[in-house]
């Protein structure tokens, strides 16, 4: 049986792209966003998915709002939760709710740069190294436990946007191999540390320093 997931996203879409386009044990039983005119949605549509629009400025009320999403995700029956460019702070309801079964992908390498405008805050830094991070959503934004990362250099010359690029097709590529683990039932959290089943001999090897 294949995993059933839910994507939620607000804008452009191409995380669930890549996603959709990878070869994955999962079925994607709808894609919600909160923005009607999200490209994501339209795209979804184009390969008919179910796609649904649930506007949030028509509710006033965060919780409110966030009880309609859960019961129309929960209508769909998920395993997984994923949030692909999902660009609204959720309730700790919502969060409780879903907790060990919601993934977000993040443009920085966590736990440095939380929030927003990570490549402007990268640049201004001075970082040598960026990335991306997969993780498990929990309470406190953009801090949940970790399941992949990818790093990328920072150029001397580079702007936001050329950074933002090279970390994006880095997120196309650990976002569907996270799912896939997920999916595969291989990711065990530790104690908030996330670690891939069956692959505990290298993760001992990686933590002495031994050579096999
Ligand atoms: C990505 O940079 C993702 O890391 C962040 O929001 C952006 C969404 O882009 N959470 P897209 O909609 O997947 O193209």
């Amino acid at each position: 049986m294949s995993c059933r997931v839910v994507v939620l996203l607000s804008g452009r879409g191409s995380n669930f792209q890549a996603i959709a386009e990878a070869d994955l044990p999962i079925e994607i039983v709808a894609v919600i966003s909160n923005r009607p005119q999200a490209a994501g949605l339209a795209y979804a549509r184009g390969r008919g998915l179910t796609a649904v629009a649930l506007d949030h400025t028509a509710h006033a009320d965060r919780e409110a709002f966030d009880a309609l999403l859960a019961d129309e995700i929960d209508r769909h029956q998920p395993d997984l939760v994923v949030l692909a460019g999902y660009m609204r702070i959720l309730s700790p309801a919502f969060i409780a709710r879903y907790e060990g079964r919601l993934l977000n992908i993040h443009p920085s390498l966590l736990p440095m740069f939380p929030g927003l405008k990570t490549h402007e805050r990268a640049l201004a830094e001075g970082v040598k190294i960026h990335g991306c991070t997969v993780h498990f959503v929990t309470a406190m934004l953009d801090h949940g436990p970790i399941v992949i990362q990818a790093a990328v250099p920072v150029r001397a010359d580079d702007t936001a946007d050329a950074l933002a690029a090279r970390v994006l097709a880095q997120e196309h590529r650990i976002y569907p191999q996270a799912i896939r683990w997920f999916a595969e039932g291989r990711l065990v959290n530790m104690h908030g540390c996330v670690n891939l089943k069956d692959d505990l001999q290298s993760q001992a090897v990686l933590s002495t320093g031994t050579e096999l």
